[in-house]
């Protein structure tokens, strides 16, 4: 059975036999959710309905839904996860509950293929329930429905055999809520035997030992109740059903192949990736195919999304980013010599149009965003590896074999190297990865551009490369120069700066001399010669004006500022970023001072 079918099958099934409407599936990209980057399951845009809200479809629906999962983006490459899937669902808004959800689960499953169902064997079916704890009783209910249905409680000790109703904590059996809070439960969900010999641990933690013997299809989760803000549940205003079973899973299943990836899914996109490769399938090149597979898959809905965004430093566009540069970076490996990540694509966008005509409308966006992607990735992947082989051998003779995670950070800022890539690239030559401390260094760098988005609207800076930075440091020196030479009533109005120059606008009633105008420059040339140090500090506002700092006062009584501190020279109260010592300048020129308007002077200059 081919994917088209099951998926056709599936909404066939809930709509024909048991009275589902079929509603259209959600953009990938949340519409007014902020709480996560990507729709991950079927209900989430249905969160407002299962809270209470009437849906206009009704209270019994259907649909296939495309989701993207990054949280185990480092698992992909083995043969069952995926970073981009579709979930066939169907829904129950305060309708049915426990007994016609498994039922009608358990019927489509085992039902034979000519009478609308998949036509597994229910013998080859192991089911998991929720087995209790402070939040939420042992789901007896679940398990009583499965009993009525011919499975058994597995007990304690003994093997784990198909047929057999297998008890998990909250860990394994409770879905949701998709964000921070919301809709969750109890769930039920269904293995199947992928006829794997068994492995040691299989009879003691059932299936869903790692081994992945038996493999999760289907999930029917029981959402009634709400997870709350303080992380307490209460009941729901009414017992939902969500479930979602996977469709790459179930079709390799149906298949009888080892791993989605060996499915009409991925075949000629697979293929194409050994052509353009000139080489043959090896168990060690499967991986970085299976990589190089999944993610262009992934990226080819992301930008091909209703809200679909480009590769970026932030959000979506960072996950898009990590995903396609992961991808080259394999391609490389397998030693594709030229740009390819668009050719894999027009597999995607063929294959898929017609169940997701959106991929055809943005054709064009897709393919010209991963060329640019690629492009610019391969500029500085080169040196990227460059530079890290430079670090290679000091890196090795450490003992602890650990990659820090400044150094993790650098490549990230400098040559763009996600950070999975550069553990990867680590692991391969024998070293570890100080996550934490990348982490850690991605954070401080993240305050300073929060501080910089901040600056943007207070002052107009655009953005913080080197020159911007310059600039805004040389802002403050003029900032206090004019304090000095006109006096203490010249205080900021605005500020703008591009990376040519900046502009600042200040109190002073006159038109400023010449001379007033070369003591200025002269000064701020003084402080550039100095090589004065710029320090950060953090405090609250009083404390910054007990100081002597100057600078825009407006945040609230108590709030926390950066106070940045040019030597002994200025303190001014600023979000940054900064330059770290006023050499860097080199110079100081003032082109023009002019009215801005009554009572304002405006001043435009330049460095360097
Ligand atoms: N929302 C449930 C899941 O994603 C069905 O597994």
């Amino acid at each position: 059975m081919l994917a088209k079918e099951v998926r056709q099958r599936y909404i066939d099934f809930f709509v024909n036999k048991h009275g589902h409407k079929q509603i259209a599936g959600a953009s990938l990209i949340p519409e007014n959710d902020p709480t996560v980057l990507f729709t991950t399951a079927g209900m989430h845009p249905l969160v407002p309905y299962l809270l209470g809200e009437k849906h206009p479809a009704g209270k019994r629906l259907v649909n296939h839904q495309k989701c993207v999962r990054t949280d185990d983006i480092d698992e992909v490459g083995d043969i069952c996860h995926l970073t981009f899937f579709e979930m066939l669902g169907n829904w129950s808004l305060g309708d049915y509950f426990k007994k016609e959800a498994i039922e009608m689960s358990f019927d489509f499953l085992t039902c034979p293929a000519d009478k609308g169902g998949l036509g597994l064997d229910s013998a080859n079916l192991c089911v998991s329930c929720f087995e209790g704890d402070k939040d939420a009783p042992k789901d007896d209910e679940a398990a009583a429905v499965w009993e009525s249905l011919g499975f058994k409680r597995h007990t304690k000790g003994k093997p784990l055999n198909g047929g057999q109703i297998w008890f998990y904590a909250k860990k394994d059996n409770w879905w949701g809520p998709a964000g921070q809070t919301g809709p969750c439960g109890p769930d039920t969900e269904m293995f199947y035997d992928t006829g794997k010999p068994k492995c040691p641990l299989c009879d003691t933690k059932g299936p869903s030992c790692e081994c992945r013997k038996y493999i999760e299809i289907w999930n029917d989760v029981f959402m009634q109740y709400n997870k709350n803000d303080d992380g307490s549940f209460s009941p729901l205003k009414q017992q939902n059903v969500d479930t979602g079973l996977g469709l790459e899973r179930v079709v390799a299943l149906l298949q009888g192949v080892k791993s989605p990836f060996e499915t009409e899914l991925f075949k000629d996109a697979i293929d194409k990736i050994y052509e353009l490769a000139g080489i043959k399938g090896t168990d060690e090149t499967a991986i970085s195919v299976r990589i190089i597979a999944d993610h262009l898959r992934a990226a080819v809905f992301i930008l091909g999304d209703k809200f679909g965004v480009a590769p970026s430093n932030t959000d979506q566009g960072y996950i898009l980013r990590r995903l396609i540069r992961r991808a080259i970076r394999h391609g490389k490996k397998l030693g594709i010599a030229y740009n390819f990540t668009d050719r894999i694509a027009l597999i995607y966008i063929d294959f898929y149009k017609d169940v997701y005509p959106e991929l055809e409308e943005f054709h064009e966006k897709i393919i010209t965003e991963l060329q640019n992607e690629e492009e610019k990735f391969m500029k500085t992947l080169i040196h990227g590896e460059k530079e890290f082989e430079k670090m290679l051998p000091n890196l090795l003779k450490n003992k602890e074999k650990i990659l820090p995670g400044r150094l993790a950070f650098k490549l990230f800022d400098t040559y763009g190297f996600p950070i999975e890539m550069t553990e990867e690239l680590a692991k391969e030559n024998g070293l570890k990865t100080d996550k934490q401390g990348y982490i850690d260094a991605y954070k401080k760098h993240q305050e300073l551009s929060r501080c910089g988005a901040e600056q943007k609207f207070a002052g107009g800076l655009a953005d913080h490369s080197e020159a911007t930075t310059k600039l805004h440091t040389a802002t403050h020196l003029l900032h206090k120069a004019l304090i000095m030479v006109l006096g203490d009533h010249v205080a900021q109005k605005g500020s703008n700066i591009t990376v040519d120059r900046l502009r600042f606008d200040f109190s002073h009633p006159d038109k400023m001399t010449d001379e007033q105008l070369k003591k200025v420059e002269n000064i701020v040339n003084e402080q550039i010669k100095r090589a004065l140090e710029i320090k950060c500090e953090e405090m609250t506002v009083s404390e910054a004006k007990e100081k002597g700092a100057i600078g825009l006062f407006e945040s609230k009584y108590g709030d926390r500022v950066k106070v940045y501190t040019v030597g002994d020279f200025s303190m001014e109260i600023c979000g940054g970023p900064h330059v770290q010592n006023t050499s860097e300048l080199k110079s100081f020129k003032i082109l023009k001072e002019q009215s801005s308007s009554s009572g304002i002077r405006r001043i435009k200059a330049v460095i360097g």
